[in-house]
């Protein structure tokens, strides 16, 4: 691992205009997207790709989505279908990745795609994200930009927290609107499956494709959603309504607690708290956290499948 000095790139055009050069010479940016930052190289350079496995200590076997500016690019590395094309029209750009077969002569590089014959892509809605798309002209692999297993970076501050000295850059767009990863829907093979529950509901997209979401099944699941991830340092208690012994206590909902994800009880904003919350908490290192429980509608399943991995036992 080469270690360099990593750039804090402000938002301006000659910020994003040193993002695309390091981003074309095959070097790191972190980058804001409305979800979370993700940790990008060019998705066509094998080293590029290699290299943000290695940035991340992330498996190899973990494959990773393709950013790209418009759905004409899309067509370019994956074979198309009606149920793409409605969730393309309803969603994009924004929250939500769509698995898809890859096309022939994609010219991707076959590490993007850990082997797999289908790869994950999304059109990222941040203005940031898509300005550097533009002019990089580089579609970008891009993993959310943290150490692999700990929690998703939602400022600049947590991408240098974590990967500082290992990236060439990151180009700082303050907070992400959204908070939690998009929501991944594999639409190989005439079933529209969740492989990931995320930042566009469940609720929402069964709505447009008119049919319910199929349970990702067995050895079809993102390979991604290990048990133990987006971990604090400190023990996670989940369904919580009071503290235990040196525990800090995160809320929900109107009650008394160390932080409130949403006093008044809207998940939308609990999800966008989310990840600055456990970063907030992990550095008090209380020797637990406590978290409130948190309903399963709308945004509510992608904060709860965070919390529950976060809640894991760990290896
Ligand atoms: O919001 C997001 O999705 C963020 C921002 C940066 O775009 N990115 C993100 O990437 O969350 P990452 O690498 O942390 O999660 C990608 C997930 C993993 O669970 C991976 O297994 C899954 O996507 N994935 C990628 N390619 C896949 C494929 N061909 N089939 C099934 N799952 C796939
Ligand atoms: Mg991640």
């Amino acid at each position: 691992m080469v270690v360099t000095d990593t750039l804090i790139l402000p938002d301006t055009d000659a910020g994003v205009a040193r993002a695309s050069e390091l981003l074309r010479a095959g070097h790191l940016v972190a980058l804001p997207t409305e979800t979370v930052y993700g940790l990008a190289g060019d998705a066509r350079n094998d080293r590029a790709v290699a290299a943000i496995y290695e940035a991340k200590g992330r498996p190899s076997f973990n494959p990773l989505i393709v950013h790209l500016p418009t759905v004409q690019a899309a067509h370019h590395y994956v074979v198309w279908n009606d149920m793409a094309e409605a969730l393309a029209n309803a969603f994009w750009p924004g929250p939500l990745t769509m698995v898809l077969p890859l096309k022939e002569g994609h010219g991707l590089s076959p590490l993007v795609t850990a082997g797999l014959d289908t790869v994950a892509i999304r059109l990222p809605a941040h203005t940031l994200a898509r300005k550097l798309l533009t002019v990089s002209e580089c579609p970008l692999a891009a993993p959310s930009a943290n150490p692999s297993g700990k929690i998703s970076p939602t400022t600049a501050e947590h991408v240098m927290a974590g990967l500082d000295g290992r990236i060439a850059a990151v180009l700082d767009g303050g907070a992400c609107p959204v908070g939690v990863e998009s929501t991944i829907i594999g639409v190989y093979d005439n079933v529209p499956r969740l492989l990931r529950p995320g930042g566009l509901s469940v609720e929402d997209a069964e709505r447009i494709l008119n049919q319910p979401l199929r349970e990702a099944g067995k050895g079809i699941t993102a390979p991604g959603q290990l048990t133990s991830h987006y971990a604090p340092g400190a023990r996670v208690r989940l369904n919580a309504t009071s503290r235990e012994d040196g525990e800090m206590l995160l809320g929900f909902g109107p009650m008394e607690c160390d932080l409130n994800l949403s006093e008044t009880g809207d998940v939308i904003e609990a999800a966008t708290n989310l990840f600055p919350a456990l970063h907030t908490l992990d550095a008090l290192a209380p020797q637990g956290i406590a978290v409130a429980p948190i309903p399963y509608h709308g945004l509510g399943l992608a904060i709860n499948d965070r919390l529950s991995r976060a809640a894991a036992p760990r290896d």
